[in-house]
């Protein structure tokens, strides 16, 4: 009696979860995640065989065999068709030595920089987790898709290509670094079969490494801003582009492909693109808390005199970017190794560094970022921002 309740029960139960594979292969399949789909229609047809090898004599063991066979040819079916997907994405255009041209415009190694070197930043450092990192670790917790198309944009100095660097350290992925300027700049007649090729030349990535690829523009300006003095090719470098981004959008949905752009001049770029780019993020200048904080860790590993106080240095520094804020620190410490070098006593470490070190550096060094150009940025973000 025992036996048969426990029987019934666990049949009942491993039939609950087949039955939640399969709701969950049909969202997936639904929301164009076709790998997702095939492998939970997969997870569904062997958990029914489990019944069927548990309860060979059950009356219902044949009806389950069938429909375990049914899900595995659907599994079948939506793999055949992201293969074909796949193939079509990477033969689109003209047959051309592809691999050569990307090789020659992308940086293929990960810059070192991870998300714990960057100091402040939240919004934007959960922006890029929330729209590449997570998506890329579990597609299946966003059956409605994600943004293709990232777009970083923000003052000179703060932030961006290191934030876009660290995402490509944070997952398991294939980076490509355009060299923007590169390409436009020699033989613009074929700028746009460059960018042709890179693309190809990511889907292939894809297809062959199954990781996703990250595409990076940085000073994506140089490639797709409108810019008064254009000399013909210009525009269809931007077109070419454009079409490449519709391409990831639809047919190469089911490829993990990510577009990460850069920009400290935003107000350049071409609506189309803009619009391209769902997902639209500001690194902004350091706020008060936040040089504090960059002072704090560019000055982690340099001896310091008591008399440094970082509230007063943050309060002194408006208008730095954290780049500036950097180059203070590295110019006030060259202070004590000058002093130490003219001693000639080379043998011993340099002084701590002072509160005045700081100041003499301050006097000299004038901030990279004007109260009109933040005005610029926070205009553009309230016509375009996303976050
Ligand atoms: N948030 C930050 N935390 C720590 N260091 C930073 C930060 N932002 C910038 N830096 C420092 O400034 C340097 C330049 O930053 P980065 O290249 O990321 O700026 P950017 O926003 O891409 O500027 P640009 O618009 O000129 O390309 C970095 O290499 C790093 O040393
Ligand atoms: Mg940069």
């Amino acid at each position: 009696m025992f036996s048969t309740v426990v029987c019934a029960l666990s049949r009942a139960y491993l039939e609950s979860i087949a039955k939640k594979y399969i709701d969950e292969a049909l969202v997936h399949e639904k929301a164009g995640n076709l790998v997702e789909a095939a492998k939970t229609y997969r997870r569904a047809a062997q958990v029914l065989m489990t019944i069927v090898s548990n309860y060979p004599h059950d009356p219902l063991a044949s009806v389950y065999r069938e429909i375990a066979e049914s899900l595995r040819k659907k599994a079948d079916a939506l793999e055949g068709k992201i293969e074909r997907e796949t193939k079509i994405a990477v033969s689109g255009g003209e047959e051309e030595d592809y691999h050569r041209i990307a090789k020659e415009f992308v940086l293929e190694d990960k810059p070192p920089v991870t998300f714990d070197e960057i100091v402040g930043l939240e919004e934007a450092k959960q922006a890029l987790l929330d729209c590449i990192v997570y998506p890329s670790k579990r597609p299946d917790l966003f059956p409605l898709g994600w943004p293709r198309g990232i777009l970083l944009y923000g003052p000179p100095g703060c932030g961006k290509t290191m934030l876009a660097a660290a995402v490509a350290n944070e997952i398991d992925c294939v980076f490509m670094q355009v060299d923007a300027a590169n390409i436009m700049s020699k033989w613009l007649g074929d700028a746009e079969k460059r960018v042709a090729a890179i693309f190809k030349y990511a889907r292939e990535k894809y297809s062959k490494e199954r990781k996703p690829v990250v595409i990076f523009i940085d000073e994506a300006d140089a490639l797709l801003g409108i810019y008064e003095h254009e000399l013909g090719g210009e525009a269809r470098v931007r077109n070419q582009f454009l079409k490449e981004m519709d391409g990831l959008n639809t047919k190469g949905r089911n490829l993990m492909i990510y577009v990460i752009a850069a920009t400290n001049k935003p107000w350049k770029l071409d609506m189309g693109f803009i619009r391209r780019f769902q997902r639209r993020i500001y690194v902004p200048p350091p706020d008060l808390e936040m040089r504090k904080q960059l002072f704090q860790h560019y000055t982690k590993y340099i001896k310091l005199s008591d008399d440094v106080d970082f509230d007063e240095l943050a309060r002194a520094t408006e208008g730095y970017s954290a780049c500036d804020i950097r180059d203070v620190v590295m110019e006030a410490y060259l202070i004590t190794v000058r002093e130490l070098f003219r001693r000639g006593n080379l043998d011993s470490d340099p002084r701590p560094v002072t509160m005045e070190d700081f100041r003499i550096v301050l006097r000299r060094k004038k901030p990279s970022i004007t109260p009109e150009i933040i005005r610029l940025y926070e205009e553009w973000s309230k016509r375009f921002g996303s976050t």
